[in-house]
């Protein structure tokens, strides 16, 4: 760790494989920081069993999504990688922050009032104290920069009132000396693929637990697959691409490839303008293909080397585990815990 250097955070849950939302929204975001900023990411599988998970699947998956993160660009030697259940301060730091929370504002979060609907009268209390943990993620490491999607817009602000509030609650170090317990971080959105949408209904999420098949586009997919998944994507009754306010089923395929080819949004759709959606779709899976096509043979290589990535996740571990449980033993002397 450099001190004088900004630290960048962020994280994907380990459930299947990670979809192109999770890629163009987050992964890919986080490559430009690797120069210059000290960078944490991780395997998120404490959130992940806020919902049911097979084991097999959850530690597979674990493996997965840091095999995931190398296969990106995200070198193990430029960020630490590693897995969020084995640094036991994540847990911790969780419900001290869970006490200083409040049922009104974990309400309002709308990720909960959405995911909870699906829960009929058993909602799992995690889904609800679920953005408290990621705070504690993310305060854990004096974090600046959280490079993520959209949607995690809600969960940041959270996270950033509870540190302002622990600054305000706990102003003094365990020396008596005036200085703030947490940085204030701040969220990362990237202009296009911060919210890619499903290709079966425009109006939703990309999501991994969407039901509908072709809706979700995952990293592990094959080339005939994302072409299939692009070729029937849902769009409207017109037939050709309009220069103006174009379908929100056009504008996702437009975000797609141009999150891919990392061009403005402009600039991709002005190529389609008059032209039958047709060649959009056509395009947009070829462009996905060749840009997925190397990352899957990575994941598929790394995850074929256990002994490699086990070392890379146990060096993670090492280095996140240090650096967290100092922060925790600095909250826990200042709440009044008599500390380790
Ligand atoms: P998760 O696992 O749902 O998503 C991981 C990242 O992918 C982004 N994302 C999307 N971006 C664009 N379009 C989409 N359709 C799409 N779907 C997902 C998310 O915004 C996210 O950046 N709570 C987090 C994980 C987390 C975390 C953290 C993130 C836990 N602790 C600390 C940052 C920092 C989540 O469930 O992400």
């Amino acid at each position: 760790m450099n001190p004088s250097k900004k630290v960048v955070l962020s994280a994907v849950q380990p459930t299947n494989s990670a979809h192109i939302g999770n890629y163009l929204g987050a992964i890919k975001n986080w490559i430009p920081y690797l120069e210059l900023y000290d960078c944490l990411f991780f395997a998120v599988d404490l959130h992940s069993i806020t919902v049911n998970q097979d084991p097999t699947e959850l530690r597979e998956n674990t493996y997965r999504s840091i095999a995931t993160y190398m296969a990106c660009g995200i070198d193990p030697a430029k960020a630490t990688l590693f897995v969020q259940s084995q640094v036991p301060a994540h847990a911790e730091l969780a419900w001290v922050l869970t006490c200083n929370s409040s049922m009104g504002e974990l309400s309002r979060m709308t990720q909960y009032k959405d995911k909870s609907q699906r829960h009929g009268t058993h909602i799992p209390t995690g889904l609800f104290t679920y953005p408290v943990l990621m705070a504690a993620d993310i305060l854990l490491y004096g974090t600046h920069l959280v490079p993520v999607g959209e949607d995690q817009k809600q969960h940041l602000e959270l996270a950033r009132d509870l540190a302002e509030r622990m600054n305000h609650r706990y102003p003094k170090d365990s020396a008596g000396v005036e200085s703030p317990l947490f940085q204030i971080p701040e969220p990362m959105i990237a202009k296009v693929g911060a919210r890619v949408m499903s290709l079966q209904d425009p109006a939703l999420k990309m999501s991994k637990s969407d039901p509908s098949p072709g809706a979700c586009v995952f990293l592990n997919d094959s080339d005939k697959e994302i072409e299939k998944k692009f070729k029937r994507a849902v769009t409207d009754s017109g037939t050709e691409v309009p220069a103006e306010n174009p379908s929100p089923g056009i504008q996702n395929l437009i975000q797609i490839q141009a999150s891919f080819l990392e061009e403005p949004f402009e600039k991709v759709h002005s190529r389609y303008i008059g032209k039958q959606y047709g060649y959009l779709k056509v395009d947009t899976a070829s462009v996905a293909v060749e840009k997925i096509r190397p990352i899957r043979t990575e994941i598929d290589k790394i995850l074929n080397d256990r002994d490699y990535l086990t070392k890379v996740i146990r060096k993670g571990q090492e280095t996140a585990a240090a650096r967290a449980e100092k922060v925790r033993n600095e909250v826990y002397k200042r709440i009044g815990f008599i500390g380790q």
